[in-house]
């Protein structure tokens, strides 16, 4: 597979994904507001994964379909609990025919494509699935200008028999980030890609526009903080008039 093909993360990723971000975000928070925005309607999750937030909002009581590329991703989640209906399909590009109280994509996920046309597509296909007042919540890294020079692999980890190292390079011209975390193990280095495009928050603010949505409200972190200067986190929430 190319290095940016999307089916090419979860082929990679599945078999070590919720092992390796088991507490590293704020799970409940996240559907805690997620449950409260939807309001006991239908939720959709656009690059649902393996059901790390989809499944506890489900197993909360929330109908919740999850729309994903990746087929290992899915059979994941479907070990994990019959309670979320998916999709394997490419979130630009699905239709379902139905609308939901609320469309959300977590956890950066918007950058998993690669350019931005199709970045303006998933606004315009969240919007496409949103009922009248309905709202689209991203969650992404507050995104700073690239600075174009050459990545640093770090060491993030180290066991008896394993380095892990993380590293990557952001295109200053395009925004396309090309992204690795390298496993170094006895029987040899595994590759774990994270390619695709950074969006900001103000150009995401644009394609909302462009999607006929409008910004409801940005906040720091699940809990409500508010969104400053210092924020590294944002949660972006859309309104369909
Ligand atoms: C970082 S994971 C996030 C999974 C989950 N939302 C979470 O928060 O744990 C990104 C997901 O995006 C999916 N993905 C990438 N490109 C996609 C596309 N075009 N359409 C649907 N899913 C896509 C990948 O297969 C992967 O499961």
């Amino acid at each position: 597979m190319e290095l940016f093909d999307p089916r090419l993360y979860g082929a990679r990723w599945a078999e070590n994904y919720d092992e390796w971000h088991k507490g590293l975000m704020d799970d409940e928070g996240a559907v805690a507001t997620l449950f409260d925005l939807a309001g006991g309607g239908p939720v959709l999750e656009f690059a649902v994964g393996t059901g790390r937030l989809a499944v506890p909002l489900a197993e909360r009581g929330a109908e919740v379909v999850g729309v994903d590329i990746s087929p290992e991703m899915l059979a994941k989640l479907a070990e994990k609990s019959p309670s979320v209906t998916t999709v394997e399909a490419d979130m630009t590009t699905v239709s379902l025919g139905r609308e939901f109280a609320l469309v959300y994509i977590a956890f950066n996920s918007i950058f998993a494509l690669e350019t931005q046309e199709a970045q303006v597509e998933l606004f315009r296909n969240a919007a496409a699935h949103l009922r009248p007042g309905g709202q689209f919540v991203l969650e992404t890294a507050v995104v700073r200008p690239p600075s174009g020079e050459r990545g640093q692999l770090a060491v993030t980890d180290i066991q008896a028999d394993r380095v892990t190292m993380v590293g990557g390079t952001n295109d200053p011209v395009t925004g396309q980030q090309k992204g690795m975390w390298l496993v170094l193990e006895p029987d040899g280095p595994k590759f774990f890609p994270i390619c695709g495009r950074q969006v900001s928050h103000f150009e995401m603010d644009l394609m909302a526009q462009l999607a006929g949505l409008r910004l409801e409200s940005r906040r720091g972190d699940w809990k409500g903080a508010p969104f400053t200067a210092k924020s590294e986190l944002h949660i972006s929430t859309y309104r369909k008039p």
